[in-house]
């Protein structure tokens, strides 16, 4: 991963701390997310603090920080899935998977996101894993899909 890291980063002009976003964008599409080696490699390049690099990254929701899993799941939260109490299938997710929104599980499998309107609010409440999308969830046809996409 180091050497593709020093690849992207020489497109980087050394201590010019003003491409940190275009960086980080560059990073997250190479590797899906910004590990804490990249993290580092970029610090050092650029010529700021990690702190620093974590502190824009965790601004922007884009960032994440986690490998993502083999399939993400994302639980979309607006307003017309919400009026259809899409966050007990979030919760749902949650408590089945042992994972919280952002994070991968542990074995690996699954990654939990929410998202604010996938466009098709007439399918509401709306799950997409990958680039799946799934219309008019409940528990029960959540409960299906982990078992579909967890085998
Ligand atoms: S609010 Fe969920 S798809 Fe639009």
């Amino acid at each position: 991963m180091s050497e593709q890291l020093e690849e992207i980063l020489t497109r980087y002009a050394r201590g010019d701390a003003s491409q940190l976003i275009p960086a980080l964008q560059q990073v997250q599409e190479r590797f899906s997310y910004v590990s804490p080696e990249a993290v580092r490699q970029i610090a050092r390049h650029l010529k700021v603090s990690e702190s620093e690099v974590y502190g824009v990254a965790s601004f922007y929701s884009q960032f994440r920080f986690e490998k993502p899993g083999k399939h993400t799941i994302k639980v979309c939260l607006g307003t017309a899935c919400h009026v259809r109490r899409s966050d007990r299938l979030l919760e749902f997710f949650e408590r089945t998977l042992n994972v919280t929104v952002g994070h991968t599980t542990a074995d690996g499998l699954f990654s939990l996101e929410r998202v604010a309107c996938f466009g098709c609010c007439a399918l509401s409440p709306v799950v997409v894993v990958d680039d799946e999308v799934h219309g008019r969830m409940t528990t029960a046809k959540a409960q299906r899909l982990l078992k579909k996409y967890g085998s």
